[in-house]
């Protein structure tokens, strides 16, 4: 037997017991007459004492012999600590040790296995294994896993069927690009790992399966960010003859329960905002609404001077900073550096210092009286002791530029309480989105959302209009979630893949399977796909799904550790009938 109990469970109760334990060696402290070792495992850390009076001295010796991380086994009796640790659940007892067996001898760790820890961010990462002995990453897994099993558990327990879908596909159109697996019984042919299990719930769908899930992993490659992996899990769900209003109620529902369980806190309200107000009223299609600085539209009130910046603009907006009338000139001209950084890409700020007395001090004094500024701050929602930003240009750009600084500011200001949680339904997404470098139309979501029906009369007039019945889930400014009602008719689907620019013969090749079984009988359908990782993040308090991850890619999606992506053999590479012209 290696333990009678772990690292983590001794308590004054147990005081006179003889125990085993086994684990590593955090701490040595060792004065000479008396060792002192932090032994932890997953469970916590307990305090050995090897003490030359009352510790067999074969004992001592070995115990003179530890390292750090070293693996060991003790046996000994349960006694009462002298200088009590009020910080750790076992502080009050220790082990006088009476047998030390060393399991495995360490070397040197390249940092600290502590909470505070002196290892930078790529060590870590190479070393993840050790990480993963810290209490800051092995929680995140613990918190994870916790989640996990109430998603699980709830699920089932409305019905739903976890269902495993294949990794070796077809290409997946969820917009990104995909990972590639080279076939070697079929020469010159590839599979695609999916970027999500689409087609297959839509198929599980026309299979009767009714209700299905899968905590799925997904594959897309693309650009990482602190929310997004190259490999990434969802909670991914499709349910039959549902309308949208059902989905949303369901997952609503999960959403509340997971922060009830988890941060005691009951949520009542989930508000509903279409895509249109939310890109008008925050820039952006996943607003974190936890605090104000509402955009304010300012074209009405901005255009009629002789202001040819604002004059020659799309569109003119702003938002109001609380208490930013206070700012310097040095700290106004720091934002606005702020915003004209290639990430943001502004062009210039515009600002108003609303003074506490009523009136206004502007950088456009020259072209606006005070009225004109009254107006302003009326439309931005300006009290007096603000600060109006004004951003102005191409109304997408601007708007993603003035979402950018709103995030900033609100970052800045301690506005972003992680204890909050404000979620958000956003809904009627556009259908379609124009894209500039191949001067077409793309699903936004993918190509089988279906079209708000009392919209596709526009499918051929303004196709840029047309509303999906799509949502997506947002929690304090992340997209946590996003789904749709699909098209369940062959008709529809063809019309669809019209409007994407697939022929017929294209269609038929790359979605031939999910047209043919639409002809079989299929049920209306309609889903949604968390992103666990971020759920999880978010729900930890934190934006950075790494950290909630065993063993994630770095930022050039690397996995440092084990080096991969590598280089393979020649040999591997001839029987994949693969030549490199590299
Ligand atoms: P979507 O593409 O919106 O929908 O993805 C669903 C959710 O997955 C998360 N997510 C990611 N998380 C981490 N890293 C990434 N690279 C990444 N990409 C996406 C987001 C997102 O909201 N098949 C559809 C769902 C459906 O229609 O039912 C889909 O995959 O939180």
């Amino acid at each position: 037997m290696y333990r009678s109990h772990s690292c983590g469970e001794l308590r004054p109760s147990d005081i006179n017991k003889e125990v085993t334990l086994s684990g590593w060696v955090q701490k040595i402290r060792n004065k000479g007459f008396m060792i002192w070792v932090d032994l932890r495992d997953r469970y916590g850390i307990t305090q050995l004492i090897f003490d030359e009076e009352r510790t067999p001295v074969a004992v001592v010796e070995k115990a003179k012999t530890l390292g750090r991380e070293f693996v060991i086994q003790i046996k000994g009796t349960v006694i009462e600590r002298e200088s009590k640790n009020k910080n750790i659940p076992t502080g009050d007892i220790e082990i006088l040790v009476t047998d030390l067996n060393i399991l495995n001898d360490a070397i040197v760790p390249p940092f600290t296995i502590e909470d505070e820890t002196d290892g930078g961010e790529d060590i870590r990462m190479k070393y993840r294994y050790l990480d993963i002995r810290r209490n800051p990453v092995k929680n995140n897994l613990m918190f994870r896993h916790k989640v996990g099993m109430l998603v699980r558990n709830y699920l089932s327990n409305e019905g739903f069927i976890e269902v495993e879908t294949p990794y070796l596909i077809k290409s997946t159109p969820e917009g990104a690009r995909d990972f590639i697996v080279p076939s070697r019984m079929n020469e010159g042919q590839f599979y695609a790992l999916p970027q999500s299990p689409q087609t297959f719930k839509q198929l599980l769908m026309v299979g009767g399966m009714d209700k299905y899930f899968q905590i799925v992993k997904c594959f897309r490659d693309e650009d990482l960010r602190a929310d997004r992996q190259p490999e990434f899990t969802q909670i991914d769900c499709e349910m039959s003859f549902v309308e949208q209003e059902d989905i949303l109620s369901i997952f609503e529902n999960l959403t509340r329960h997971l922060i009830h369980e988890i941060k005691g806190v009951d949520i009542s309200d989930f508000p509903r905002m279409t895509y249109d107000e939310a890109m008008r009223t925050y820039g952006n299609d996943k607003p974190d609404i936890r605090f104000g600085m509402k955009f304010g539209e300012l074209n009405a009130v901005a255009k009629h001077k002789d202001f040819n910046v604002f004059n020659t603009a799309e569109l003119v907006v702003g938002i109001a900073v609380p208490g930013g009338a206070s700012y310097t000139r040095k700290e106004i001209d720091k934002l606005i550096d702020w915003v004209k950084r290639p990430q943001v890409g502004a062009l210039g700020m515009v600002y108003v210092k609303c003074n506490e007395d009523g009136t206004y001090k502007s950088s456009v004094d020259k072209f606006y009286d005070q009225e004109d500024l009254a107006k302003w701050a009326e439309t931005t929602g300006a009290q007096p002791g603000d600060l109006i930003c004004v951003l102005s240009g191409e109304t997408n750009k601007v708007r993603a530029q003035l979402s950018a600084l709103r995030m900033e500011l609100a970052e800045r200001l301690e506005l972003r309480n992680p204890e909050e949680f404000a979620p958000l339904w956003v809904v009627d997404f556009p259908l379609l989105e124009w894209d500039e470098d191949t001067q077409r139309y793309h699903a936004m979501h993918h190509p089988f959302t279906s079209p708000k029906p009392e919209d596709i009369t526009l499918l051929d007039t303004d196709p840029g209009k047309v509303r999906a019945n799509a949502y997506d889930l947002v929690l304090n400014g992340n997209e946590i979630g996003g789904g749709s009602i699909r098209i369940h008719d062959k008709e529809t689907q063809a019309l669809m893949f019209d409007h994407l620019g697939f022929t017929p013969e294209e269609a038929k090749a790359q979605f031939g399977f999910l047209m043919d079984a639409f002809q079989y009988g299929a049920p209306p359908h309609g889903g949604i796909a968390f992103g666990f990782d971020r759920l999880v993040s978010i729900l930890g308090g934190q934006e950075t799904i790494r950290d909630f991850i065993a063993f994630p890619k770095n930022n050039s999606g690397r996995d440092v550790m084990i080096d991969a992506p590598a280089t393979i053999d020649q040999e591997q590479l001839k029987e994949l009938h693969i030549k490199l012209s590299i």
